[in-house]
């Protein structure tokens, strides 16, 4: 596996593949990767010719006092897994080579990123706007892959792709779990064994609530009712929201109309952890 650091070089390996007639796929990534991550680049391999996986922790989409600088890093685990895996290239730069002194250009998606994670997390999704738009236009592949799992960092991504015309095919791809359910995360190894042992209440109640839509029910309140009195029963749990929203615009709605995004935010103490489900799917 090739280990790029720079601009210059991620660009000339991809430019040599497409001249081959190899479709290009791409993994961006923060790195301390899981099941999850790795998930997405079997998916990837399935699909298209050479593999490129980026590693960077993106300073743009945290927020001052969030874990930007504590967020778990560790290069050589992340290349022995990528290698392992057989991944043809990691693109791995510093900071400066993404982010030069002088860059001024921000990405904003504007109406499905007020709302959900864009609330409790201002500027987060001008960040990730900001550096994918960057490493799409960096990587040129042929399709790049997300999880599910950060469902509303989906639906904000391919708008943007779509509104900017950037040819690129995004996969969304399932998201990963352990066996009791918890949505796996690279944040998951900030859980106390008691919170860990709680988390997967939130799958539990999203799964509930699923439940509930295929028995007929359509009353919004009570659906999310139904999420939030299961999640609070757990000690520790705070949640941020609990939400039900349209597909893909995430608009607020009463009743159901199927299928729409059941989402969820909640804290254990410092590490906050997300999940969903598609509803009526
Ligand atoms: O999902 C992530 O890990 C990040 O938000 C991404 C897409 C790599 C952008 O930094």
């Amino acid at each position: 596996m090739l280990i790029l650091e720079t601009i210059a070089e991620i660009r000339d390996f991809v430019s040599k593949e497409r001249a081959g007639g190899r479709a290009v796929g791409f993994v961006p990534t923060m790195g301390y990767l899981h099941e999850g991550h790795l998930s997405l680049v079997r998916r990837a391999q399935e699909e298209c010719g050479p593999v490129v996986v980026s590693i960077f922790v993106n300073p743009l989409q945290f927020g001052p006092k969030e874990d930007f600088s504590v967020y778990p890093r560790d290069l050589e685990r992340d290349s022995r897994l990528l290698e392992e895996c057989g991944v043809d290239a990691l693109f791995h730069p510093p900071g400066e080579e993404m982010y030069p002194g002088r860059h001024r250009t921000i990405v904003e998606v504007g109406g499905i990123t007020g709302c959900l994670c864009g609330t409790s997390r201002p500027g987060h999704f001008q960040g990730v706007a900001t550096v994918v738009t960057k490493l799409l236009n960096i990587v040129q592949p042929h399709r790049a892959y997300f999880g599910q799992k950060d469902a509303q960092q989906v639906l904000v991504i391919k708008k943007m792709v779509e509104d900017l015309n950037i040819p690129v095919e995004i996969v969304t791809v399932p998201t990963a779990r352990e066996a009791d359910g918890l949505a796996m995360s690279s944040r998951n190894v900030y859980l106390t064994p008691e919170q860990r042992a709680a988390a997967p209440i939130l799958n539990k109640s999203l799964r509930e609530a699923a439940g509930a839509v295929s028995k007929g029910e359509r009353d919004v309140k009570k659906l999310v009712a139904m999420v939030s009195s299961g999640i609070n029963g757990v000690e520790g749990a705070s949640i941020d929201y609990v939400e039900v929203r349209s597909l893909p615009d995430l608009e607020e709605m009463e009743i159901l109309e199927v299928p729409a995004l059941m989402a969820l935010a909640v804290r254990f103490g410092n590490t906050r952890l997300i999940d969903n489900i598609i509803l009526g799917e």
